[in-house]
């Protein structure tokens, strides 16, 4: 039965919208209703995803509707114009007209293409999310960033596109592998440390019971990292200010998972070293002291996340790779410190003796 524990709202006046948190939610007959509006429906999954909920799904929306289920190849090397283009193939074939909606059943990968499809197929269709990883739950399925790779960069190519409704089913989290679990809860622990010292503390305790994938401690976490993500992007939906803090951890991140080829670390892993990293030069600052550095890396490591960056790593390498940052301005390298545990900042002063030092001393 299902059942919804938690709904959150994203305020950006006519383009707001509803989340749902709680059990069973991609089969609620009732949700599926109040949020798919036309005659057509069109289910984007992948082949690792769609054999275990697609059925579920599709036998809860309403047997008058015509659906097309487009089952893509899983992986971020098929987040690309290719695969895209084979979405717009099918869509054209079965004849899908504007009021039609894409649903994403899937992990970041596919809410990232879904969206970006939805916002491209006759200039925009009725988009809804159903994230299937922890970290397209608490992240990617959230805010309106969708996008495919272009080989040149990731993420390159894409829009701002806000879904009509996200449906957080917590029990689809029970079929996650360990390590997709773990990367996910990385940027659990990020709400925590950049706007949220309360939900921090809570995860300091709490991280046995959500590492059981015990239900009402999973939909809490969600709830209070999806309200943290929310306020930011009702503040700055297009990243002209505050959202860049969303980035805590993610320049050294990219760069990582750059220098390592992608796939070889996953995104939370990598944002796990590079959340080390800015809370240590936070320490150097004298923000946060010793003592949180050695707790966050306590929390990591119960986790199972990786604590510095790999050690083949050279500080050259990561001063080149950092200066690519989207976040780079004016030739200028912005970074997301902390000014304290809860509360994160933007600075373009970092010197790159101060990284040096930083990356030689992990
Ligand atoms: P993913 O979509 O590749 O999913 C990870 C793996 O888990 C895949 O193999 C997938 O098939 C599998 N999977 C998904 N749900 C499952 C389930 N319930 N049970 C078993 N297996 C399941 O990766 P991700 O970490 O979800 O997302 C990463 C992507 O998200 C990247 O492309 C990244 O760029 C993007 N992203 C976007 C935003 C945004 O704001 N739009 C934010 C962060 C990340
Ligand atoms: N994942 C960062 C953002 O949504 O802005």
């Amino acid at each position: 039965m299902s059942v919804i524990m938690h709904t959150l709202h994203v305020e950006l006046g006519e383009r707001s919208y509803p989340l749902y948190i709680g059990r069973d939610l991609f089969a609620d007959r009732e949700l599926l209703r109040r949020h798919v509006s036309g005659s057509q429906v069109v289910i984007v999954s992948n082949d690792t995803v769609a054999p275990l909920y697609m059925d579920r799904l599709r036998e809860a929306l309403d047997d008058r509707k015509t659906v097309t289920e487009i089952i893509l190849p899983d992986g971020e090397q098929h987040k690309s114009l290719e695969t895209l283009s084979s979405i717009f193939d099918r869509v054209m074939t079965d004849n899908h007209n504007r009021t039609t909606t894409f649903i994403a059943l899937g992990g970041g990968v596919v809410g990232d293409m879904t969206g970006f499809a939805a916002a491209c197929y006759q200039r925009g269709v009725n988009f809804i999310q159903i994230p299937t990883t922890l970290l397209a739950q608490v992240d990617s399925s959230v805010g309106g960033k969708t996008a495919v790779n272009h080989p040149l960069g990731k993420n390159m190519i894409g829009a701002f596109f806000q879904p009509q409704a996200v449906l957080i089913d917590t029990q689809t989290l029970q079929t996650l592998p360990p390590r997709e679990f773990a990367a996910g809860m990385a940027e659990v622990i990020k709400y925590g440390l950049i706007g949220d010292a309360s939900f921090y503390r809570w995860l300091l305790e709490d991280m046995p019971r959500l590492l059981a994938r015990e239900e009402a401690a999973l939909a809490e976490a969600i709830e209070c990292s999806c309200a943290n993500k929310a306020k930011v992007v009702a503040a700055d939906e297009r990243e002209g200010g505050v959202r860049a803090i969303l980035n805590f951890g993610h320049t050294v991140g990219h760069a990582i998972e750059t220098a390592q080829g992608y796939g070889s670390w996953l995104h939370g892993e990598a944002v796990a070293a590079g959340m080390m990293m800015a809370m240590r030069l936070s320490a150097a600052r004298g923000q946060v002291s010793p003592d949180e550095v050695m707790q966050l890396e306590t929390l990591l490591r119960q986790v199972n996340l990786p604590v510095a960056p790999p050690k083949e790593m050279s500080a050259e390498q990561f001063l080149e790779l950092m200066g690519r940052d989207k976040k780079v301005v004016d030739g200028r390298l912005r970074l997301i410190l902390l000014r304290a545990i809860g509360a994160a900042e933007v600075v373009d002063d970092v010197s790159s003796e101060e990284l040096v030092t930083l990356i030689e001393g992990r």
